[in-house]
């Protein structure tokens, strides 16, 4: 019996070096429950019972000697795993971060927020109107009645029941006018529509900034200095307007007008309300005057930043947006 004992200690010894990849397997085949150990115990009924004291002793010091040795095993190889694990997991905190790409604004909408910032300084207020437009406020309300030729040159994108893309940002006027009673100072930022082919100077889809002042005694002086003001304050305090006679139905009279930015630029029209436009909206036109204006937005841009072509604003370019950021 003793040198069964013996012979199992030594298998395990030869065992665990050789297959130590495998210690669950070791373990079962020595301490299972059908296991070498387990067998040594079964074979000491055979024994006497005066010896069966000791070599009960002597098993379970083999036993303990097997759960040592393998729980020893274990413990190393988890470590060994652990360490393993962490190698591969580790993170170089040299290596220079991912930089992230930070949006911003579009040279556009920093615009029009400009314009809107240097005309609420000046006590204007911001309104808003529909895109999609009944064509009463984008040209009957406004002095143009249908086969008026100045509709031609806003030739637009028809919608079903009289409705259209607005061609200009006017019919703004319409809307405020039927809202609210003089005194008005407001002005209206946002997109139209024409059905222009696109170059250089022209696409289908453009932004323009409307300013509308209706009150008493108003006068071209008026209309004058505030254009004049917020030349200065877009573009620096050198840079002059000129007003040149021009025809919009809605206005009486009518100037194109332009800015003095390295030659004289044309900006956009103006002149005061046409009588027609207030009696329209039940303001009487011997009581109050008024006067309008209406810039492109993308005019602006291209100016003050030297931009020299409409379609870069639409192309999504990143060369040509990050330069605004
Ligand atoms: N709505 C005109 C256009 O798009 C621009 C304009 C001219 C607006 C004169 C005005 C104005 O308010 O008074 O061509």
């Amino acid at each position: 019996m003793n040198e069964k004992i013996e012979k199992v200690k030594l298998e395990f010894e030869e065992k665990i070096k050789s297959d130590k990849g495998n210690l669950f397997e070791l373990e079962k085949y020595f301490l299972g429950r059908k296991g070498k150990v387990a067998e040594l115990f079964q074979d000491m009924k055979n024994v006497p019972k005066e010896e069966r004291r000791r070599l009960g002793a002597e098993i379970n010091e083999l036993k303990n000697y097997i759960e040592k040795a393998i729980g020893k095993l274990k413990e190393e190889q988890e470590t060994k795993e652990k360490a393993q694990k962490l190698l591969k997991e580790k993170l170089d905190i040299t290596v220079p971060g991912l930089r992230l790409q930070n949006g911003a604004l579009h040279i556009l909408s920093q615009t029009m927020k400009e314009v809107e910032e240097i005309f609420l300084s000046m006590g204007f207020d911001i309104m808003t109107g529909p895109e999609i437009e009944e064509e009463y406020y984008n040209f009957e309300a406004l002095n143009i009645p249908e086969f008026h030729p100045a509709r031609d040159m806003q030739d637009t994108f028809y919608l079903l029941g009289k409705h259209l893309l607005r061609t200009q940002t006017s019919p703004i006027q319409i809307r405020t006018m039927e809202k609210y009673k003089p005194p008005i100072r407001i002005i209206a930022i946002g997109r139209c529509y024409r059905k222009d082919p696109p170059d250089a100077h022209h696409f289908p889809i453009f932004h323009q900034v409307e300013g509308l002042v209706v009150d008493k005694n108003i006068s071209f002086a008026n209309l004058k200095a505030t254009l004049s003001t917020f030349t200065k304050r877009m573009f620096g305090e050198g840079v002059e307007v000129r007003f040149n006679p021009s025809y919009f139905p809605f206005v009486e009279p009518g100037a194109e007008t332009s800015i003095n930015f390295g030659g004289w630029l044309e900006m956009g029209g103006s002149g005061m309300v046409h009588p027609n436009v207030l009696k329209n909206v039940g303001i009487d036109p011997e009581e109050y005057q008024g006067f309008a204006f209406g810039w492109g937005i993308e005019r602006i841009a291209m100016v003050k930043y030297n931009i020299p072509d409409i379609r870069l604003f639409y192309k999504n370019d990143l060369r040509f947006l990050n330069q605004f950021k």
